[in-house]
């Protein structure tokens, strides 16, 4: 081998701010983001080889080949920190553990069978987060999160299913992908993990780094690795169920009626007649409260949007929010965001509901001055901001999302 390296990390550019959905992208195989979206999105499988284009480029010109740009150390590295979702899976027999992980207890790269799966990357790692930004042509209230996962040779989490979508990208050595559109979805009642019972492989591919393979929920799919230190990315969208968006959304509308004093009013029932059915809930009483539902709208998918919204802007539940250790003041914040871009820490979640946004579960727009409203409308837009049109920030919940390290200003 004349190079001196044998591989080079591969750093992933961050997508273009306003991303060009029209185009063929190489990401999709040559379609553009608008064709995925209506040919194959929660619809069918997609397998794209060269995906990244880079990887092959730099096998085909005896260049050091490209791989990770995390390597296996950094992953284990990160499995023992508590603010990091982690999960170790072994097979033969399977076992399934939780993190935080001890250094000893994540096995060595020469030890086969097993796979560590670490959530929520995009939060500590800027590669991860630059992958995830390629993908801004999907609703942020969809995304979930990048995960990556790095193996031993033989190491996978079995034949399964997700209620998923997820983008499966092939970062280091290689995985061998078998899939089925198969009904039965029944799980073994056996296993400590879910895995399918009876999985019939109708599709099966081995992904190189570089190559990508898009799976609809419910796609039966194993992924075994054949490499060791085999890295798979995964870019996953959640969708909750109807029950979980209606209760969320009817909880947070329930709180908001906190601060609409009239509400203190007391029913009151002069026109009650004498009744020879005192046990039933009184007439009187059912059309001033339907009244007051119709008054308030409450009857309209307009009332619980807004909770549905701040629901779908809570960070995931191990977020960690450090402010910054010496905080810029008032001034010296506002001049630095002529020079800086602020943007959302990693684990920030921002949505938008019409021209209110919502931030970490927060209604930031609520209450502040149109300045402060334009400058949330941009951040929540483009997911960064710099601007000189700014003149008073203080007590702002911009400046405020700041101080609580929601908000940070690039290096
Ligand atoms: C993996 O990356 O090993 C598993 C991803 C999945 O199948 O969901
Ligand atoms: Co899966």
């Amino acid at each position: 081998m004349s190079s001196f390296y044998l591989s080079k990390p591969y750093q992933p550019p961050p997508a273009p701010k306003n991303l060009p959905i029209s185009d063929p992208w190489a990401l999709f195989g040559g379609i553009s983001p608008k064709r995925f979206m209506k040919e194959y999105w929660q619809k069918k499988p997609l397998l794209v080889r060269g995906a990244i284009p880079a990887f092959s480029l730099a096998s085909q010109n005896s260049t050091p080949s490209l791989t990770s740009p995390i390597s296996y150390e950094e992953l284990v590295e990160l499995s023992e920190h508590d603010d990091v979702e982690s999960r170790l899976i072994q097979s033969k027999p399977w076992r399934f553990q939780h993190g935080p992980f001890q250094k000893k207890a994540v096995p060595s790269l020469k030890k086969s069978d097993w796979t560590l799966l670490l959530q929520g990357m995009e939060a500590h790692h800027l590669a991860a987060a630059n992958i995830l930004s390629w993908f801004r042509f999907i609703p942020d209230a969809r995304l979930d999160d990048l995960m990556i996962s790095v193996a031993g040779i033989g190491g996978g989490v079995g034949p399964h299913f997700d209620s998923y979508d997820v983008f499966l990208i092939q970062m280091s050595g290689r995985r061998q992908w078998r899939i089925s559109e198969q009904k039965d979805l029944s799980l073994n009642p056996k296993l400590p993990l879910k895995i399918l019972q009876n999985f019939q492989c109708e599709q099966e591919w081995i992904l190189e780094p570089g190559d990508m393979l898009y799976l609809p929920p419910h796609i039966a799919h194993d992924g075994i690795a054949l490499d060791a230190g085999c890295q798979t990315w995964s870019v996953g969208f959640r969708s909750p169920s109807f029950k979980e968006l209606l209760q969320e959304g009817l909880w947070r509308l329930a709180e908001s009626l906190e601060d609409i004093p009239e509400l203190e009013q007391k029913f009151a029932d002069p026109k009650q007649m004498a009744t020879e059915n005192a046990e039933q809930l009184p007439m009187e009483l059912i059309k001033q409260l339907s009244n007051q539902v119709e008054k308030l709208k409450l009857h309209q998918i307009d009332a619980f949007l807004p909770g549905v919204t701040a629901y779908l802007s809570e960070p995931k539940q191990q977020a960690f929010f450090n402010g910054p250790a010496k905080p810029l003041n008032p001034n010296a914040f506002l001049k630095h965001l002529t020079q800086k871009e602020l943007k959302p820490s990693p684990q920030t979640r921002i949505l938008s509901l019409g021209k209110s946004v919502y931030c970490n579960g927060d209604e930031v727009t609520k209450n502040q001055v149109p300045q402060i409203v334009a400058a949330w409308i941009t951040l929540s837009a483009k997911k960064a901001l710099m601007t000189h049109k700014l003149s008073n920030i203080h007590g702002s919940s911009l400046y405020e999302a700041y101080l609580a390290g929601w908000l940070v200003f690039d290096q």
